[in-house]
């Protein structure tokens, strides 16, 4: 189900919109999400493309809808601002409106037609403006560039592909992205393995925003150090007195977006016995909140990320076989960067506008000599070091220039140039004075990159290395590496 275009209706009642939502949706490839908190719309706008946002000035009470517009206007400056007035006076319309260079306003009680002929007009208007700003673009870019020499000359605003939040060129995340709109139309359970800050948690919710799902609620329950009593009741809920603290009764997460998605992240730090819990709710649909000994029915749809290798953790025992086959009705695995190099460029674009519009800067772009930089670095912390780095440099550079390798932080800016090898890995340069430092420097090195590359699974680092399991987990201890990444 694609969408071209995404309303974001904030309102402390949205049942009060209810007819003019219901006639927005009849427009082909339109949807309408709804946010009833002034936190709850940031991340919606941070997980899906938003076009055009309706903010209800009426239920003020419930959320500051002039701070969320002002706000809005620096941070997404092209989504279409509409407020809806209930009462207020026509000096504070005005005030508003000027304040939030808002498209136009609604006053309620909000008609069918009212609602839909202006969002209609507003989102062509939209369309209209985006064209227009293509074009001037590049002419301004050709402009921009005669001042410059030959190599900047070659900055690049690349095209790229979405898939809501994740942007990407590359084949791999192509594909996984592809695969992963299809396993969105379906409710089965979905496995996603990465990296740290490879997108897993950005993957996840693209996908229950592209369901049939995605008027429902999408919660998330990180499982990383939750003891089982607390966890349990966050996911099942409980009764009064069911363990000590619990001093109400408590809806779990399960029955809180019954006809939604729950997304459960780091599921491989479950215990053993919360493994067999969760595979009957799953096998069931069935929840029994602690303390209680009735049984509810939910219909959620489960997707788990996981850091670590699952089917490793499996065969050591560690999590339960059943349970893993249980969740990966469909299985991602989301490529970190360095494997897919080509993306490196089109995200450095988009967080460089991305954190220009948040803190109001204008620069012109990147230069070659930074993104080649920037492609030979291997980013163990992946798409978020990359944002990391671009935010910070945004930050320090000045109104009306280029980023360049000059902006770059220290730590990146001291590693040696070094040619993208196979698989774009770094070179590898011991350092040391004598002999044994050289060689220490150098194992480190190679075993930190082995494990690196097999995700922290020790068996596949070793086979990699040439040498066996005990001999690898020796090295790590006598280096005192990280064993696994958590
Ligand atoms: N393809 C992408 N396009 C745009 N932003 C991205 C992309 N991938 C990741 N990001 C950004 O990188 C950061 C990390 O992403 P996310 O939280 O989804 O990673 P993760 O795999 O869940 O990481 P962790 O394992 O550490 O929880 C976020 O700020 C996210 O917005
Ligand atoms: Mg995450």
């Amino acid at each position: 189900m694609d969408h071209t275009s995404t309303i974001l209706l904030i309102s402390g009642s949205p049942a009060d919109f209810q007819v003019a939502t219901d006639s927005l949706s009849t427009l082909p490839g339109y949807r309408t999400l709804v946010a009833t908190t002034g936190d709850a719309a940031s991340e919606l706008l941070e997980t899906v493309e938003v076009d055009l946002v309706l903010c209800d000035f009426a239920t003020s009470e419930r959320f500051d809808a002039l701070r969320v517009l002002e706000h809005l206007r620096g941070s997404h400056p092209y989504v279409i601002r509409i407020p809806v007035f209930g009462g207020q006076d026509a000096q504070t319309i005005g005030s508003v409106v000027a304040h939030t260079a808002a498209y136009q306003y609604l006053t309620r009680p909000v008609l069918a037609d009212q609602a839909y002929l202006l969002v209609k007009r507003a989102l062509e208007t939209r369309e209209l403006a985006r064209r227009h700003r293509l074009i001037s673009r590049e002419l301004k870019i050709d402009e921009d560039s005669a001042l410059f020499n030959a190599r900047q000359r070659e900055t690049v605003r690349p095209q790229s592909f979405r898939f809501e939040k994740l942007v990407y060129v590359s084949e791999k995340m192509s594909e996984l992205c592809n695969a992963a709109r299809q396993a969105a139309k379906t409710s089965l359970p979905v496995l996603i393995q990465g990296e740290t800050g490879t997108g897993k948690e950005l993957l996840a919710r693209a996908i229950h925003f592209n369901s049939e799902r995605s008027a429902s609620p999408l919660m998330v329950q990180n499982c990383g150090g939750m003891p089982d009593d607390l966890l349990g009741s966050e996911l099942f809920g409980h009764k009064r007195g069911a363990f000590t603290g619990a001093i109400g009764d408590r809806l779990g997460l399960f029955r809180a977006s019954d006809g939604g998605t729950v997304f459960l992240d780091e599921i491989s730090e479950i215990s053993p016995s919360f493994q067999v819990s969760l595979l009957r709710f799953l096998q069931e649909g069935e929840v029994k909140a602690l303390g209680s000994d009735r049984i509810e029915h939910c219909d959620v749809r489960i997707i788990a990320a996981s850091n670590k290798d699952l089917a490793e953790l499996v065969e050591q025992r560690a999590f339960r076989q059943d349970l893993y086959f249980r969740l990966k009705g469909f299985q991602f695995e989301v490529p970190p960067l360095r494997e897919r190099k080509e993306d490196v460029p089109v995200l450095a674009d988009f967080f460089l506008q991305k954190h220009c519009g948040q803190m109001s800067r204008r620069l012109l772009g990147i230069s070659k000599d930074l993104l080649d930089r920037l492609a030979g670095y291997s980013f163990p912390g992946n798409v978020r070091e990359l944002e990391n780095e671009i935010r910070r440099m945004v930050a320090c550079a000045q109104d009306g220039e280029y980023l360049t390798v000059r902006h770059l932080s220290p730590e990146l800016a001291r590693l040696p140039v070094a040619p993208a090898g196979e698989h774009g890995d770094q070179v590898i340069v011991p350092q040391g004075a004598t002999l044994p430092e050289l060689v220490k420097s150098l194992e480190v090195q190679l075993v930190g990159k082995a494990l690196q590359k097999h995700r922290w699974n020790q068996s596949r680092a070793a086979r990699d290395l040439g040498i066996s399991r005990v001999g690898l987990a020796n090295k790590i201890r006598r280096y005192e590496l990280p064993g696994s990444k958590s």
